[in-house]
C-alpha cells in the first residue's frame, strides 16, 4: 500500500522546525526531531550523515529533546491525579536513557533481575519500581527484596506464595499487588495482546477478590499494596482503555476498602504513530484519524474514571516515550533486481531490528540525501539468512543507491533492547542527540566482546 505523505515528507520537512512550536500545540503527539535540513536528514540539530561518518553504521540514534517533550507532555496530562510514570525500560534500556528518566523523577516498571541492575547502575531508584513478568525466579525475588523496590507485580498464587516464604527467609515484608486481567481485547498485534483469557497475563478478574483474601489470611510476609492492569502495547485507540479501566475501578474500590491498597497500576500500551505523518507537517493527517489515540485523548477519557479512586495511578509507558525518539541509521550496501522485486540491501537485519519479522511492524524509511526524484517499489532486506530479514516490503521510498544512508525512524522502542548477535552480528552502536551535541551511548560491540563468554575447550 502507497502510505501517506511521501511527497509532504520532500515538500515540508524543512519547515518542521520553523513551525514546531506551533505545530505541537495543534498536534503533541507527532513530534518529534528528526527532519531535514539543507538536503539532509537531521536528529535535532545533528546531521545524520555525520553520526554515520564518526560511528559507522548500523547506529541507533535517540534525540534527547524528543524524550523529554513526550515525557513533559505525559507528566502534564495528568497532573490533576496522584500520578506516576513508571517507564517500562524494556522498550529501550541503555543506561543513558534510564539515567535521563531517573533524573526526571521518572519511576521504572521492570521485568527482571537484570533490569533492576540496570536501573540501580543508571543512579535510578528501586524504590520507584515495580517488578511484573510471570516467572520471577527465587533469586530475582530475594535480590528484589533486597533492594528495597515498590512493589511486586504477581502474576499468580503459586508466585505469591513463593514471595511469601522468601520474604520470610529474609525477614522482611514484601509490597505486593496482583496483576488483574480484565479480559478486554486490545485490538492490537495478537503477540502484544496481552489482557485477554487466552494470555498467561495476570489473573482472571472473577478470582481476584478470592486471592486478595487467601494473601491476607495465609501470607503474613506480604503487604497489600496496589492492584496493576496492562491489556497490551501498541494500542492506537482510546477505547480498550475505557473499558478495560471501566472493569476495574470498582474493583480496586473494593481492595481500597479492605486492605487500603494505596496504587492503582493502568499498565502502559499507548501506541504511537508509525507509518503516515510524523515530521512531515502533515496535520491533515490528524483530522483523517480522529481516533488515533494522543496522550490527551488518553487522559481525557481516564482521569474521571480514575479520579473518584483518590488512589495513587501508575502508569507504565514504554514506546511511548521513547518510540519515535529514535531511528535506525544504516546503509544500503546493493541493490537486485529479482524476476519480481527489486531488492536494497542494508548493513542492518532482522538481529537489530527484530519488529518487522515479528509482529509485522512498519518503519517509516526516509533516505538521509533528500530526494527529489521519482520513488520506487522495493523490499527494503538485511543480510540476515532468513527470508524474514526484511525492514520493508512493497514499500515506495526514493529510489536509493547503494553507499546512501537510509534511517529506520521510529526505532527508539523495541529496537536495540530486542536485538542479537544472531549471524554473528556484533550489536549496534547507539548515540544520543542533544541539539547539536552527540553522545555515544553504546559502543559498537566488537567482536571480541562478542564472544567474550564464550568458552573454548582445551584440545
Ligand atoms: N507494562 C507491562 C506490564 C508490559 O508488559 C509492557 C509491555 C508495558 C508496560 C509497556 O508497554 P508499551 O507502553 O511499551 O506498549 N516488543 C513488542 C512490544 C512488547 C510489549 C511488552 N510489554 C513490540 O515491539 O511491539
Amino acid at each position: 500500500m502507497m502510505r501517506l505523505n511521501r511527497n509532504l515528507v520532500r515538500s515540508r520537512t524543512c519547515q518542521t522546525v520553523l513551525v514546531f512550536d506551533t505545530f505541537k500545540k495543534l498536534t503533541p503527539d507527532l513530534m518529534h526531531q528528526f527532519a531535514y535540513k539543507n538536503g539532509s536528514l537531521h536528529c535535532e540539530n545533528v546531521d545524520l550523515a555525520a553520526i554515520a561518518a564518526t560511528y559507522g553504521t548500523p547506529t541507533f540514534v535517540y534525540s534527547r529533546n524528543t524524550i523529554l517533550a513526550d515525557l513533559d507532555e505525559l507528566q502534564r496530562a495528568f497532573a490533576e491525579l496522584d500520578a506516576h510514570i513508571a517507564y517500562a525500560i524494556k522498550a529501550c534500556s541503555n543506561g543513558a536513557i534510564l539515567q535521563l528518566m531517573a533524573k526526571r523523577g521518572v519511576g521504572f516498571d521492570i521485568v527482571s533481575g537484570g533490569e533492576l541492575w540496570r536501573i540501580i547502575r543508571a543512579g535510578g531508584d528501586p524504590s520507584a519500581c515495580t517488578y511484573a513478568g510471570v516467572a520471577k525466579t527465587e533469586e530475582e525475588i530475594r535480590y528484589a527484596l533486597e533492594c528495597g523496590i515498590y512493589c511486586f507485580i504477581c502474576e499468580s498464587e503459586d508466585e505469591l506464595r513463593a514471595i511469601n516464604r522468601i520474604a520470610s527467609d529474609a525477614g522482611k515484608q514484601a509490597p505486593v499487588a496482583v496483576r488483574v486481567n480484565p479480559n478486554v481485547d486490545a485490538h492490537t498485534h495478537k503477540y502484544i495482546t496481552t489482557g485477554t483469557n487466552e494470555n498467561k497475563f495476570g489473573v482472571d478478574i472473577s478470582r481476584i477478590e478470592q486471592l486478595y483474601a487467601t494473601i491476607a489470611a495465609e501470607m503474613p510476609r506480604l503487604r497489600i499494596r496496589g492492584l496493576q492492569m496492562h491489556i497490551g502495547s501498541q494500542l492506537t485507540e482510546v477505547q480498550p482503555f475505557v473499558t478495560a479501566v471501566q472493569k476495574v475501578t470498582p474493583l480496586a474500590s473494593q481492595l481500597k476498602e479492605l486492605y487500603g491498597i494505596e496504587f492503582l497500576s493502568i499498565g502502559g500500551g499507548i501506541g504511537i504513530v508509525y507509518d503516515g505523518c510524523l515530521a512531515s507537517g502533515n496535520l491533515d493527517w490528524w483530522k483523517e484519524h480522529p481516533e488515533q489515540i494522543t496522550i490527551a485523548s488518553y487522559a481525557r477519557a481516564l482521569i474521571p474514571l480514575l479520579k473518584p479512586l483518590g488512589l495513587r495511578i501508575l502508569l507504565e509507558p514504554g514506546r511511548r516515550l521513547v518510540g519515535n525518539a529514535g531511528v535506525l541509521l544504516t546503509r544500503c550496501i546493493y541493490e537486485k533486481r529479482g524476476e519480481s522485486k527489486l531488492f536494497k540491501m542494508i548493513d542492518a537485519g532482522m538481529n537489530d531490528i527484530i519488529r518487522p519479522a515479528l509482529y509485522e511492524g512498519y518503519h517509516e524509511i526516509w533516505p538521509v540525501r533528500e530526494h527529489n526524484d521519482d520513488s520506487v517499489v522495493v523490499d527494503v532486506v538485511g543480510p540476515i539468512c532468513e527470508s524474514g530479514d526484511f525492514q520493508a516490503q512493497n514499500r515506495s521510498i526514493p529510489d536509493v543507491k547503494p553507499g546512501e544512508l537510509l534511517a529506520e525512524l521510529s526505532a527508539g522502542a523495541y529496537g536495540s533492547s530486542m536485538s542479537s548477535t544472531y549471524n554473528s552480528r556484533p550489536l549496534a552502536a547507539e548515540v544520543m542527540v542533544d541539539g547539536d551535541k552527540i553522545t555515544l551511548i553504546r559502543r559498537r560491540q566488537t567482536l571480541e566482546s562478542m564472544v567474550a563468554d564464550e568458552i573454548l575447550p582445551t584440545p
